[in-house]
């Protein structure tokens, strides 16, 4: 929820750091601080806070009127507010003594501490991680890590932190526990960072800090430490991603760049899995073996990734005959869920540290499931604790509001459903090659849609000036407005909801009055005439219809005030275009209403917090 980033080396810290936050600010923006290290002589240092609430373009200008030493060794913060109101007190870094650090997580026990240390004569701030700083600074001692082994155990909950002692200039220590934390030495010197796109200008190659390890950062090195104090080396890994990949390239916003990198995203992700036209997860080491004995499926996600597990319900469960259940994570992980060890659990994130979604993981292991994850972010906490991973291939998503991750997860889960019928007999090969074929399909139909996104542009007029707004559908045209009804709220802040269109009649018909607008997707076959008549039920009473069909449909005069169509796919496949229009609808409307398409309020890329 918050991003935090540290670097030691020989260049300006105060710009890699402010640069680095840029890149993290996707991750929370209410606030942003930096903590540079400033010596005076050789021996005499200090750890310089610049702090402010708004943007980091705000804390670029304040760092640059402020009079500052050179410095090549500090720690940066961009915050998404769990603790305490926006303020520049409550911003980090936050410094206590000779301690000076920045968090990402919650410390759960922190008015506990307060209390039993007694530092709240000594608070300036209403935060959580105020309290950690307090606590290692009471335990310093010149030594660093022992004063940072000392108290961790103290912490309840979740954290990633970069700690300054002003005793030690040059160095940086880093700890983490379930919150995330990348690190890498390069040759422009020692960086950490929430993950990998504050890294990517410096390195391709990074390793994700083992929990509850510390690593000492100076300008020549990284060490890393145990719990028992000896060094380890950590697993490298490689950088999957281009530096362009996370930047605009052109693009008024990364939401339209990764709308529209939608086909290459899916061609990235499957393909891969193709051989001799079936699916294959060879190369995923994800055997048959995990899939033979399942007699029940249980999907769990958050937001958009738990509506793609939504729409892959009635195709699992059509192919396979087998019940699946679909869960928010943040209820899951509070639940006696019935699974066993026959049930196959699909995680679903693109960030891969969700933390509702992560507890959910745990929690599914403890039970003996088999546990997949489908997961964006390679070498992720989500990835990494699962028994299998298939990642999907997108490329980095920056902007808030999920898409091209959203296509992604649906190819996952419908390649999954495929290979899993084919390994339980439940399809033939000549069934599932032609599965595939439907399914590589969906990639020229979304490439058609977005041939015609000035037509969706002009079509979103009407919505730019409304509070209310619904998404209706039937059988998976429903669970498709799901997803369409959360992209359109979380970035126009139009009250948007998605219903079953045969419920509306059982009470929220009576919210619709003249030009309230409804999007109706009918892409359903089967339940085509039904949905019509639905909509026949809105238009009378004044509603204005944005009505989304097949080319093929037939439609009669006068039944919606806009009609937007999709190349004619098997209706298991219409998702991939519809999915597109919506995500159009969203972001036209956003755009209208000149709103912060890729960095909407109150709201962060990945929720690392409860
Ligand atoms: C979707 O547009 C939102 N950004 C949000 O619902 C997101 O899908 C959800 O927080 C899950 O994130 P994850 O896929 O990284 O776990």
């Amino acid at each position: 929820m918050c991003g935090i980033i540290g670097y030691t080396g020989p260049l300006e810290a105060k710009t890699i750091l402010l640069g680095g936050l840029s890149s993290l600010e996707y991750r929370g923006y209410d606030s942003a601080g930096i903590a540079l290290f400033q010596s005076q002589t050789l021996t005499s240092h200090t750890v310089e806070l610049i702090k402010t609430t708004g943007k980091v373009s705000l804390l670029k200008e304040l760092c640059d009127s402020t009079p500052l030493l050179p410095s090549g060794c500090g720690i940066g913060h961009t915050r998404w507010a769990t603790h305490g109101g926006v303020t520049t007190e409550n911003s980090h870094p936050h410094q206590v003594g000779r301690v000076t650090l920045v968090h990402n997580g919650i410390i759960e026990n922190y008015k506990t501490l307060a209390e039993t240390w007694n530092f709240s004569k000594q608070l300036r701030s209403e935060t959580d991680t105020e309290i950690a700083a307090c606590l290692i600074n009471q335990f310093y001692e010149n030594d660093p890590i022992q004063a940072i082994r000392k108290a961790l155990p103290y912490f309840e909950g979740s954290y990633a932190f970069c700690i300054l002692f002003c005793d030690h200039p040059g160095e940086i220590y880093a700890v983490r526990k379930i919150s995330p934390l990348v690190a890498a030495y390069t040759p422009s010197g020692s960086l950490a960072a929430s993950d990998l796109t504050a890294l990517l200008p410096y390195t391709k190659q990074y390793f994700v800090l083992p929990e509850q390890s510390i690593a000492k950062l100076t300008p020549y090195r990284i060490t890393i430490f145990d719990e028992n104090g000896d060094k380890i080396q950590p697993e490298l890994l490689t950088v999957n991603w281009s530096m362009d990949a996370a930047m605009k390239n052109g693009f008024p916003h990364f939401m339209l760049k990764e709308i529209h990198e939608q086909p290459q995203a899916l061609r990235n992700t499957i393909l891969p899995r193709i051989v001799d036209e079936l699916p294959n997860f060879d190369s995923d080491q994800i055997p048959d073996s995990a899939f033979v004995h399942v007699n029940k499926i249980q999907i769990v996600a958050c937001g958009t990734a738990m509506y793609a597990g939504m729409v892959s319900k009635s195709l699992f469960e059509s192919m396979l005959k087998i019940p699946v259940t679909v869960s928010i994570a943040s209820e899951f992980r509070y639940e006696d869920p019935l699974i066993d060890e026959n049930t196959l659990v699909i995680i679903i994130s693109q960030s891969g540290e969700t933390i509702d979604t992560l507890a959910a993981l745990r929690l599914a292991k403890e039970k003996g499931s088999v546990t997949l994850s489908i997961v964006n972010v390679k070498g992720s906490t989500i990835a990494r604790e699962s028994d299998y991973v298939f990642y999907t291939h997108a490329g980095p998503e920056i902007a808030v509001a999920s898409t091209k991750a959203y296509s992604v997860q649906l190819a996952a889960l419908y390649l999954i459903a495929c290979r899993m019928a084919l390994a339980c007999g439940k399809m033939t090969l000549e069934e599932g090659k032609h599965f595939l074929q439907e399914l590589l399909c969906a990639i020229p139909a979304i490439d058609m849609v977005l041939t015609k996104k000035e037509e969706i542009r002009h079509a979103v007029s009407h919505l730019t000036s409304v509070d209310n707004a619904f998404f209706i559908g039937r059988g998976r045209d429903y669970a498709f407005s799901l997803e369409g009804a959360l992209k359109l709220k979380e970035i126009s802040y139009i009250h948007a909801e998605a219903y079953a269109a045969g419920e509306l009649k059982h009470g929220t018909i009576a919210l619709i009055t003249d030009q309230v607008p409804v999007i109706a997707i009918a892409t359903q076959e089967a339940v085509y005439t039904k949905m019509i008549s639905n909509i026949r039920e809105v238009k009378a009473r004044g509603a204005f219809v944005i009505l989304i069909t097949k080319e093929s449909a037939s439609i009669e005069e006068g039944i919606a005030d806009i009609h937007m169509t999709i190349p004619n796919l098997d209706d298991s496949f219409t998702v991939f275009p519809i999915a597109v229009i919506l995500q159009l609808i969203a972001y036209y409307t956003s755009v209208k209403k000149g709103l912060n398409v890729d960095q909407p309020r109150n709201l962060a890329k990945s929720v690392t917090v409860e």
